[in-house]
């Protein structure tokens, strides 16, 4: 599936473009949150996984550099989730963080997703976005795929949001959460 977003976007003196990566950037796509990998705080991805799935990736670059990232995994059914966001520390707080996960939720959509699932421990971030709390119990297809194997499945310190991009008439739209 190829991706469709290639945003350019003017802020004061710079460009800044949200795209797909190019092949020649994944190590710096990597680089972006390997300390958070070391650190257990993310699951690591490997280059070969990131070169097969360039479609399913955003990244922010400036001035040539790749500022920061996101990706999209499938589980079928409509499902995805937001994975291995990440800003370069040097960048933070410059609004960032919340375009890589528009630009996310964007890609799912024209991707034919129907809701994009996070774990994070950055929950107002994405309140922020539009997305609503949940359970991650009711992911099943999450908690088979990565939760069983996590090392750290018994203290776990996340929280799973949802946005939904095909909300039944008279529920929340992915802006408005349920009560
Ligand atoms: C989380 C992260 C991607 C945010 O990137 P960023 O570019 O600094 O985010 P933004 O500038 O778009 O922030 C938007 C808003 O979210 C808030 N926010 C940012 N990071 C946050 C966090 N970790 N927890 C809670 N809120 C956060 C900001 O305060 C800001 O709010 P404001 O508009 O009221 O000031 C970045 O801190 C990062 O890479 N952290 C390490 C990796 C990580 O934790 N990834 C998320 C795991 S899913």
């Amino acid at each position: 599936m190829a991706t469709q977003i290639d945003v350019t976007i003017k802020q004061g003196a710079g460009t800044l473009t949200l795209r797909k990566p190019r092949v020649a950037e994944i190590g710096a796509v990597r680089a972006l949150f390997a300390d958070e990998v070391r650190a257990g705080r993310m699951l690591p991805r490997a280059p070969y996984e990131i070169r097969n799935h360039r479609d399913d990736w955003l990244v922010v670059v400036e001035g040539g550099l790749v500022l920061g990232c996101v990706s999209l995994v499938f589980y079928g059914e409509g499902l995805c989730e937001l994975r291995s966001l990440a800003v370069d520390p040097s960048q933070r707080g410059r609004g960032l963080g919340i375009m890589l996960i528009r630009g996310a939720v964007e890609l799912a959509r024209k991707q034919g997703m129907r809701r994009v699932l996070t774990l994070t421990r950055a929950v107002p971030l994405f309140e922020q976005a539009g997305f609503c709390r949940d359970f991650v119990a009711n992911f099943p297809q999450k908690v088979w795929r990565d939760c069983r194997p996590c090392p750290f499945r018994h203290r776990c310190d996340e929280t799973a949001l949802i946005y939904d991009l095909d909300p039944p008439a008279g529920s929340h739209n992915g802006k408005d959460c349920a009560e």
